[in-house]
């Protein structure tokens, strides 16, 4: 199959409103299209089309018991497809939507399970990105969409990155540039009494919280051992995966900072994770900047992106700085630990 990769300006979307309908009609048609969200890019199907769905896993690699996120461009689509909006749900979508935040609802039965990886609920988000909400409105609606990336490798934040793992396998890519966050959305499950957070995101705790009023967090999420089974089923994969081990160094950072440039000196090719605030204390090894301590976001949005690019340079071993701030760091230090597979040193 043919991948087309097509360049579409948020900024003059009536420019290429001819090829967002021809994105739309593939979408109509049970095929997929990948797209740009501002959290990373989607792979999209027609959401109430079992044999649609079907497609996402088969291109992606992906479990089938791995449920699907379903993208919608309007509140008022909602309704369509889950049971009821309770009302700290409600209260959510009108402070996040659109935004980088999924909840989790009872679906209605027009949801197949071929969507929900056969479970009762669905997980839905309301994007911001414009060329996200346009496709979801030429698709028909009700978009399902994961991570456009093949299953364990780390999310796509480029076209580029979507078009090195999907090449050949789905017809249309829709390239809006990088992406402004690039970690994954937040997910809050509100099915129960209590809202409780799946998965972090750029939406904190706090941010729930200030909504809300109480909520949990999903025990699965902080236990380092495997015993306890996260809810969101995506959770429990190993994900975000380099080729080489990676190790996140914690302590003192005068102790980090001597530690990695001992690693360094090892036979191989080492690779380092850093900061702007530290960048000029390594001296040896595959140096890459993420981002700056004092600006958060430039530190998520750089993730996943280096962790592909270690891929590439082929190092043999990956040392990276800790990152452990209330805000998005939280989120930043879940998928770094995925990516080490939870492997730590303290050097304090
Ligand atoms: O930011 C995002 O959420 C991106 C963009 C494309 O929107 N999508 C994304 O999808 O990250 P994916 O498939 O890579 O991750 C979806 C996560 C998985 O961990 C999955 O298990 C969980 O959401 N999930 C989906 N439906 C669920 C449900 N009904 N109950 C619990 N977890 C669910
Ligand atoms: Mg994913």
């Amino acid at each position: 199959m043919q991948t087309e990769l097509i360049w579409i300006d948020r900024e003059h979307m009536s420019l290429h409103i001819h090829k967002m309908e021809q994105a739309g009609k593939i979408l109509r048609g049970g095929g997929l299209v990948a797209f740009p969200t501002e959290t990373v890019y989607g792979l999209g199907a027609d959401a109430l089309n079992e044999e649609a769905a079907r497609k996402i896993y088969e291109a992606k690699g992906r479990p089938s018991d791995n449920p699907l996120i379903v993208h919608i461009a309007d509140p008022e689509a909602l309704d369509g497809i889950v049971e009821s909006v309770p009302e700290k749900a409600a209260a959510l979508a009108a402070a996040f939507w659109p935004g980088p935040l999924t909840m989790i609802f009872h679906k209605k039965e027009c949801v197949p399970y071929g969507t929900t990886g056969g479970l009762s609920t669905v997980a839905v988000r309301m994007p911001s990105d414009e060329i996200a909400r346009e496709l979801i409105r030429q698709g028909g609606g009700y978009v399902a969409a994961p991570s456009a990336n093949v299953s364990g490798r780390p999310s796509p934040t480029t076209a580029q990155h979507v078009y090195e793992d999907m090449a050949g396998r789905i017809p249309m890519i829709l390239d809006g540039g990088p992406v402004p966050i690039g970690l994954e959305s937040t997910i809050v499950d509100l099915t129960g009494e209590r809202p409780v957070i799946l998965r972090p995101g750029y939406i904190t705790l706090d941010m729930v919280r200030s909504v809300t009023g109480e909520v949990e967090v999903d025990q699965g999420l902080i236990a380092e051992d495997s015993s306890v089974r996260p809810k969101a089923p995506g959770m429990k994969y190993r994900h975000y995966a380099p080729k080489a081990d990676l190790q996140i160094v914690e302590g003192p950072m005068e102790q980090v900072i001597s530690y990695i440039n001992e690693q360094c000196a090892a036979p191989g090719k080492t690779g380092v994770i850093c900061t702007e605030e530290t960048r000029e204390h390594y001296h040896a090894g595959d140096v890459k900047c993420i981002g700056s301590r004092r600006d958060e976001l430039s530190i998520a949005s750089h993730l996943f992106a280096i962790l592909r690019e270690f891929d590439e340079d082929q190092v043999d071993r990956i040392y990276s700085e800790s990152f452990d701030t209330p805000g998005i760091g939280q989120a930043v230090m879940n998928r770094l630990l995925k990516a080490a597979g939870h492997r730590k040193i303290d050097v304090s």
